[in-house]
């Protein structure tokens, strides 16, 4: 297995490019299931999660060719509606396959994802729902088994809690439903917002997109007319880079992000002391006098994410003080925790809420990532601790970041990505 090595202690320069949002192409990849022909998808990253799902559609009968950051698909001809363990496992979003599938053909089998590292991750709000729209559900071994033999209908359904996957299955699902569907505690996240802002370029009547309550048409098992489109910039990474210029006080650029989706993360900044400078599609970062000590909950989007939330925590380390950090989304995000004292941080947790005592003084150590997020918290720790720190268990990251060694050694960091 891979592991990189830091050696701490660089300041940051110059530039870096934001890619494609892995969160966007996945269920952008699922709605392939309602096109009436194939098309092609720009600015996809090149992340395992990406290829993941684009492997779980071949094995449904669609076929693509892939490359430069794009794929062209055609999922017209999926003849199996089975989305098998052996691949759900490796990607909880395949449970995005299952609204599009059950719209589409009316009966699916999907594997149920299991839950990870920070959290059961259930899907009861996902299945609720879609009985809401005349799905019989049943699981057995392990898989999820839909039908609706006349089709889906459209019904009002109201989330118990924001989901942004589940939000993502219905809008599918009520695609190719017969009549209306109002989804109301609908997840915004610009994820969401560009899946039906594709699905309404294809002629899906939706009211609502961007705000917590959708209207969508459906088209009564008629497929549509996706056009070709480009995914979204990566918020996420680009947040996660902007910390990476923060936690090593350095001035650096991010090019081809879209800051519009990055106004929680960089207020959160700016209070800590960051200086900015904002241009259409870049932002620079600049360093702060004095890094003072934060408070935040994470929230559903417009607010903290989630996504950013181990990052964010590595970042306090170095705040001037004491700051606490409330995780209100997941059960169990705060795996990269241990691992950060194993550097030299002093972080206590009480239940859902972290204390980080600022002005830490870290040193390199070997550390293990846990999931996509706090691997890249861990990386951004071994930036400034004194020594050489090593991030194991590494194909965390490579689910959702595009060449992150390569991109931080551009920027001026000692990094590399070595072998067991
Ligand atoms: C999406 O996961 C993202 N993944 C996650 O990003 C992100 O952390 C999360 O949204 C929150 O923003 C993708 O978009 C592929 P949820 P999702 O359903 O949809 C509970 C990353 O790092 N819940 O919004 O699975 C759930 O347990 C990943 O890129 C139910 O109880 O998250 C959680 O506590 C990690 N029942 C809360 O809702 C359900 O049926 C929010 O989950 C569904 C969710």
């Amino acid at each position: 297995m891979d592991y990189l090595e830091i050696q701490g202690g660089n300041k940051l320069q110059g530039t870096v490019k934001i890619d494609g949002a892995k969160n966007a192409a996945l269920p952008l990849i699922a709605a392939t299931i309602l096109a009436k022909k194939p098309l092609t998808i720009y600015n996809l990253p090149a992340v395992n999660d990406i290829f993941t799902m684009l492997t779980l559609l071949e094995n449904l009968g669609a076929s693509y060719t892939y490359e430069n950051n794009q794929v062209h698909i055609d999922a017209t001809t999926i003849n199996n509606t089975t989305a098998i363990y052996d691949i759900v496992r490796k990607m909880r979003a395949s449970i995005l396959t299952l609204g599009p599938l059950l719209a589409r053909f009316g009966i699916c089998e999907v594997s149920l994802p299991g839950g990870c590292a920070i959290g059961q991750r259930p899907i009861d709000l996902h299945l609720k729902a879609l009985e809401m729209m005349g799905a019989q559900i049943e699981i057995k071994q392990g898989y999820v088994i839909a039908k609706a033999p006349d089709g889906l209908r459209g019904a009002t359904i109201v989330f118990d809690k924001i989901t942004v996957t589940g939000t993502e299955n219905i809008v599918m699902a009520a695609a190719l439903a017969k009549g209306t569907s109002t989804i109301i505690n609908a997840a915004k996240e610009p994820e969401v917002v560009q899946l039906c802002e594709v699905l309404q370029d294809a002629g899906v009547h939706i009211e609502g997109i961007g705000s917590d309550e959708l209207v969508i048409e459906g088209t009564n098992q008629e497929l549509i007319n996706i056009k070709d489109f480009t995914v979204i910039p990566d918020r996420i990474e680009a947040g996660t880079y902007l910390c990476a210029g923060a936690i090593t006080n350095s001035a650096i650029t991010l090019e081809k992000v879209n800051h519009a989706h990055l106004v929680s993360i960089i207020l959160k900044l700016q209070e800590m002391g960051y200086d900015f400078e904002i241009e259409k599609e870049k932002i620079t970062i600049k360093p702060a006098s004095r890094i003072k000590a934060l408070k935040f909950s994470t929230t559903e989007y417009p607010g903290f994410p989630t996504d950013m939330q181990a990052q964010f925590m590595a970042l306090s380390l170095i705040a001037d003080g004491t700051s606490t950090i409330e995780e209100r989304l997941f059960e169990n995000r705060f795996m990269h925790v241990s691992e950060l004292n194993r550097m030299g941080a002093d972080i206590t947790l009480n239940n859902h809420i972290a204390t980080i005592e600022g002005n830490a003084k870290l040193y390199g150590a070997d550390v293990m990532a846990t999931d996509l997020r706090a691997s890249s918290a861990l990386v951004l720790a071994g930036l400034i601790a004194t020594g050489t720190t090593k991030v194991h268990r590494i194909y965390h990251l490579d689910r959702g970041y595009v060449k992150l060694e390569e991109k931080l050694q551009k920027l001026g960091a000692k990094i590399k990505r070595l072998r067991e």
